[in-house]
């Protein structure tokens, strides 16, 4: 392993004594403190970013991330609209029902105990930062670097005094040493899974017994029916605004309760539904779409807990 910027002292920030953190995304063996790595695989950082992703996954993901930012420019997330839940200067209607979902998280990761915790599809870090304040050892994890939206933006907290490290992977195939993580958080990314299994698998793997997933705000249907027309409904709309092929427009999905459940059983996962208030406004609509046979989705929070 060669090594670019201050990796080096990233990786041994958070390297306990003799307890490897870091697994390398190239052979899946620990990723030595001291390069180099013995298949030759290359840690760099860029603006503190740790990228642990190998060649092959970083032009597996190309494609989605050029759309994504084209959409995310477009509906203008991110830039200086950072101090969230609480204090966003767009989007309000989604912030106000997304803060209370964070509310319910936040009661629930007071119960936990400390140690490593993952924020994974972190984004700008806005949730990072908070488990930092939480007194975890706080690790931001997206495939998305960029500074408007991705982790680099997440460098405005740190200069706040945030402490937490960043670092460049995919949920389905997470850098990390299996059994250490106390508390791992998906927060508005999970239905991003390329596959849910897969990435449930890998969030159970690196939790320590009775380790704690929280995943927060994705789109939760009673039936698929009501989710697929969802995903039709976002395909052509997508295709209409952008151009957008269906193969990357469907990268966002959502889940069924009894998916959900049936995966949690098979991974031996404890799993906890907490359904949060949304407001009177999506109250209202979620009736609305009973009544006319058109059910919106739910987004509560779901707690899994390793047995
Ligand atoms: C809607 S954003 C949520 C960002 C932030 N957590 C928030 O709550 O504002 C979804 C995030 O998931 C990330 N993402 C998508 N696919 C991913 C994957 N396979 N592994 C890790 N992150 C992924 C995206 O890059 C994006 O930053």
């Amino acid at each position: 392993m060669g090594t670019e910027g201050d990796n080096g002292n990233l990786v041994r920030a958070v390297n306990y004594p003799n307890e490897p953190l870091f697994l390398c995304p190239q052979c899946r063996n620990d990723l030595p403190v001291r390069p180099p790595c013995v298949c030759g695989f290359v840690l760099r950082e860029s603006d503190g970013v740790i990228e642990l992703m190998t060649e092959g996954e970083l032009a597996a993901i190309r494609p989605f991330l050029e759309m994504y930012d084209r959409v995310r420019s477009d509906e203008q997330w991110g830039g200086d609209d950072l101090d969230l839940p609480f204090h966003a200067k767009r989007h309000r209607h989604i912030w106000d029902i997304r803060a209370r979902t964070f509310r319910a998280f936040a009661s629930v990761a007071a119960k936990s105990p400390r140690g490593l915790a993952l924020d994974i599809g972190a984004g700008n870090c806005w949730m990072s930062r908070y488990l930092d304040q939480w007194g975890f050892d706080a690790i931001a994890v997206d495939i998305n670097t960029s500074a408007i939206d991705g982790l680099r933006a997440g460098k405005k907290f740190i200069n706040e005094g945030s402490v937490f490290l960043r670092v460049r992977a995919g949920m389905e195939r997470l850098p990390f040493a299996s059994g250490r993580i106390r508390l791992l958080s998906t927060n508005a990314s999970f239905h991003y899974a390329g596959d849910f299994r897969v990435a449930l698998s890998e969030f159970a793997r690196v939790l320590t017994p009775h380790g704690m997933i929280a995943i927060v705000d994705t789109p939760f249907y009673e039936n698929s029916i009501d989710g697929e027309r969802m995903m039709a409904e976002r395909v052509c709309e997508f295709r209409d605004k952008y151009g957008m092929p269906e193969s990357l427009a469907g990268k966002s999905k959502y889940m069924t309760y009894a998916q959900l459940q049936g995966l949690a059983r098979s991974l031996e996962l404890n799993m906890r539904i907490h359904r949060v208030w949304p407001g009177v406004a999506r109250k209202r609509e979620e009736l609305w779409g009973k009544l006319t046979g058109r059910r919106i989705a739910e987004f509560p929070l779901i707690i899994l807990e390793k047995l």
